[in-house]
């Protein structure tokens, strides 16, 4: 969609740009780096940002257009890059808060999963479903995702575990992604669960992972990455592995579910694979954290997850002093992170895991593009970069983690156009 006219937004009290970040994720004292200009200025024409930089900069340059532009007054408020959101299960149907009042009473989530409830119930649900039902159900988290600042996410299958419902999953994220403001970035997660029917003989299972379904959504072009919840009880490192080869020779970029539950050699897999993105990591070993480092595996870090299953969180402080790129997300699902506030996650970065104000920040916007391989249309306020800029409510980047708890989002503009004020 063009944008008819320029937009300005000027008078930004903090300007956070991270500029110098497309070529490659943050890493180390680089995730206190955040290109801030102080009374700052955007420029943006036809979706991209022409210039980001301090008002009297943009004024030398554009003072003699002003008159065509629309302008945005942000007085003195905060401006960032979009939030990005690296890691959810946006497309499915039902909700479980009788699983976690169950949880509030002893049981486990994985119990809770071994009795076929969990992910096996939500993927029955999902089946069941049409079309229009998950579309509906999946437009609702995304407007939530946009009032909370959010502006592009990863969205997984995983809830179909068949061919026929892993590509209308797909679907209805292609769909969405040309439908809603939220940009989508498509991942194949036919590995989510072994089913039910095929708890005695996994491999089988794998097999059809790997000879059906990875052929067939390759084919229609719906997903970029491939993941698999590896796991202890769902699918071993060794399958992973195999089912993240596979997905590579079908052009499909492999992620991982790793060291979630208990450790599992899953970042070792990740870093022998080449991984984009290793995701959640509580109970990584520092082998992995080690490997994962050299190669620059992204550290996709789900701390909703640790907080709603009251369990341990990751070590964010470890992982970024040894050099991995860090980055945050929601992991929106039904099961063990029913929240679409990015804000929030941030705010269990610092908390939570020992992450600064600053690192959450870059965690959320530029390394999360990373994750997603967006980092050279996303995620920081540079030229030529889509126009993603949210204006919040607060007067630096430290107020927004600091003033915990409620909605911050003052203004959300996707590709120059306003979408949430
Ligand atoms: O990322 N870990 C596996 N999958 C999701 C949970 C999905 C569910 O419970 O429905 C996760 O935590
Ligand atoms: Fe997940």
């Amino acid at each position: 969609t063009k944008q008819p006219k320029p937009l300005l937004i000027r008078r930004a009290g903090q300007l956070v740009t991270l500029k110098g970040s497309s070529e490659r994720p943050l890493i180390k004292g680089q995730m206190r780096e955040l290109g801030i200009v102080e009374n700052g200025s955007v420029w943006i024409e036809d979706g991209k940002i022409i210039m980001a930089d301090t008002d009297e900069a943009v004024l030398n340059r554009f003072g003699d257009r002003l008159s065509e532009a629309t302008v945005i007054e942000a007085n003195g408020r905060l401006v960032t890059p979009g939030l990005v959101d690296p890691h959810t299960h946006l497309v499915f149907v039902g909700s479980r808060e009788d699983e976690f009042e169950m949880r509030l009473n002893g049981a486990t989530y994985m119990e809770i999963m071994a009795a076929g409830g969990g992910i096996h119930r939500t993927t029955r649900a999902t089946q069941a479903a049409g079309e229009e039902e998950l579309y509906r159900e999946s437009y609702k988290r995304l407007d939530q995702f946009l009032k909370h600042g959010v502006t592009t996410i990863e969205a997984k299958s995983g809830y179909g575990l068949t061919v026929e419902h892993e590509l209308k999953q797909l679907r209805v994220a292609s769909q969405l992604n040309k439908d809603h403001p939220v940009d989508i970035v498509s991942t194949f997660m036919g590995a989510h669960a072994v089913p039910l029917e095929y708890r005695d003989n996994p491999d089988e299972f794998v097999r059809i992972v790997i000879e059906e379904m990875l052929p067939a959504v390759a084919e229609t072009g719906l997903a970029e990455f491939n993941d698999v919840f590896c796991e202890k009880g769902v699918f071993t490192p060794e399958q992973s592995e195999r089912i993240l080869e596979a997905g590579k020779r079908y052009g499909l970029k492999p992620k991982i579910h790793a060291d979630e539950i208990e450790p599992y050699q899953g970042a070792e897999v990740a870093a022998r694979v080449g991984a984009v993105s290793a995701d959640h990591l509580l109970r990584v070993s520092d082998e992995g954290i080690r490997q994962m480092a050299d190669k620059g595996v992204v550290g996709v870090l789900l701390p909703g997850t640790a907080f709603f299953l009251m369990a341990e969180f990751a070590n964010a402080r470890k992982m970024i002093d040894a050099g991995v790129p860090v980055a945050l997300s929601t992991d929106r699902n039904p099961g063990s992170s029913p929240t679409e506030s990015l804000p929030l996650i941030m705010n269990l970065g610092c908390l939570k895991m020992g992450m600064t104000p600053a690192e959450v920040l870059a965690a959320a916007t530029i390394n999360a593009a990373h994750a997603i391989s967006r980092g050279h249309e996303i995620g920081s306020l540079e030229p030529g970069k889509q126009a993603d800029v949210v204006i919040w409510d607060a007067p630096n980047y430290a107020y927004l983690q600091y003033h915990f708890g409620v909605n911050l989002v003052d203004t959300v503009i996707k590709r120059g156009q306003v979408v949430v004020k």
